[in-house]
């Protein structure tokens, strides 16, 4: 199997990591993932520590592999930090905003640090502070991210990066995807918006066919969405949310003072807190141009590995090798 020095240092055999989905419950994806030799994720945003360590003990009773579990700074929840600093997962993975502290807390626990940079600023910030690894995400993505493209990203973040490995992000879905990822000097990927779509994440029927049937064009930037996600809370955090269009999302970005956050924060929580919320804030990156199908998500990391190494074995041909 396609394998590469990072699969060695996080204990995967395979160079996919499936993103964390904030507040969405991934237990079973994450198991699936870990199962096919990727790196499982899970998200704990807006969430009760009781709901995080039932998931954490659920995922654990699925898989003895490794896998990682993520914080970002919108908001940064430190009693929750602490508990997955006691519970050593084999990572922390940390989106928006660099945390040199949190950082020296995870290493003197043993834990592995992944850095989502969205920027070269971002990425010279996670080298300083001792990041294992580097997450490169272009703009293209699904969620939380910045505006430069994966393409120039991640030769940028793998020049600056020397021997810290780097993954690709944003815009990945298929093994074309991570063909181009190790051409460019990444290690592997992480997938978002390709795994949500996936048999075993605990979203909609609905939400997974809007991306089926979407074009890279209908997954755009949030305007405005600081009047109703809750506030960064940590220093130098960046990121603007790509979502599929909604009625709200218009709204945000053709009348926002109509947009009342007393009124409607509450109600997308609630929904997003039930395990829904798509007819808000459906999270999701460029790539649903990509994804055809619903997929089990071991066979999303069997078949991404093989179609990267048909890729390389055609570009190998197409100049003679
Ligand atoms: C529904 C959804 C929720 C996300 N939540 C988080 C999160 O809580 N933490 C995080 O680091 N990234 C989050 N992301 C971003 C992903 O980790 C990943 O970087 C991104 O999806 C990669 O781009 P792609 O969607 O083009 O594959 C989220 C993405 C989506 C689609």
């Amino acid at each position: 199997m396609l394998t590469t020095p990072v699969c060695r240092l996080l204990g995967i055999d395979a160079p996919v990591v499936c993103a964390a989905f904030g507040p969405w419950e991934e237990v079973d994806l994450a198991a699936a993932v870990c199962r096919a030799g990727g790196l499982g994720s899970l998200g704990t945003a807006v969430r009760p520590l009781a709901d995080l360590k039932e998931q954490w003990a659920r995922l654990r009773q699925l898989t003895d592999r490794p896998f990682a579990i993520n914080h970002t700074t919108r908001p940064l929840n430190e009693e929750a930090f602490q508990a997955t600093i006691e519970e050593r997962p084999t990572a922390i993975s940390f989106h928006l905003a660099v945390p040199p502290d949190l950082i020296t807390r995870a290493h003197d626990a043993g834990i592995l640090w992944i850095q989502l940079v969205t920027d070269l600023r971002q990425a010279d910030e996670a080298l300083r502070a001792g990041a294992d690894v580097l997450v490169a995400q272009g703009g293209e993505a699904g969620g939380h991210g910045g505006d430069v493209g994966t393409m120039v990203m991640v030769p940028d973040v793998v020049d600056l990066a020397d021997d810290v490995p780097v993954l690709a992000a944003g815009g990945i879905a298929d093994g074309r995807g991570l063909a181009a990822a190790l051409a460019l000097g990444a290690q592997g990927v992480l997938m978002g918006t390709r795994f949500l779509a996936s048999a075993e994440m605990n979203v909609s029927q609905a939400w997974k066919h809007r991306i089926v049937e979407s074009a890279a064009g209908d997954a755009v930037k949030v305007v405005n969405s600081e009047r109703i996600l809750p506030p960064f809370n940590r220093p130098g955090s960046v990121g603007v949310p790509r979502c599929l269009r909604t009625p709200l999302l218009d709204a945000l970005r053709e009348h926002p003072d109509q947009v009342d956050p007393e009124e409607i924060v509450p109600r997308v929580m609630a929904a997003i807190r039930a395990g829904g919320g798509e007819e808000y804030l459906p999270f999701t990156g460029q790539s649903a141009a990509l994804v055809h199908e619903v997929l089990p998500a071991g066979e999303i990391v069997r078949r991404t590995v093989r179609e990267a190494e048909a890729a390389l074995a055609a570009a190998a041909h197409a100049i003679g090798r």
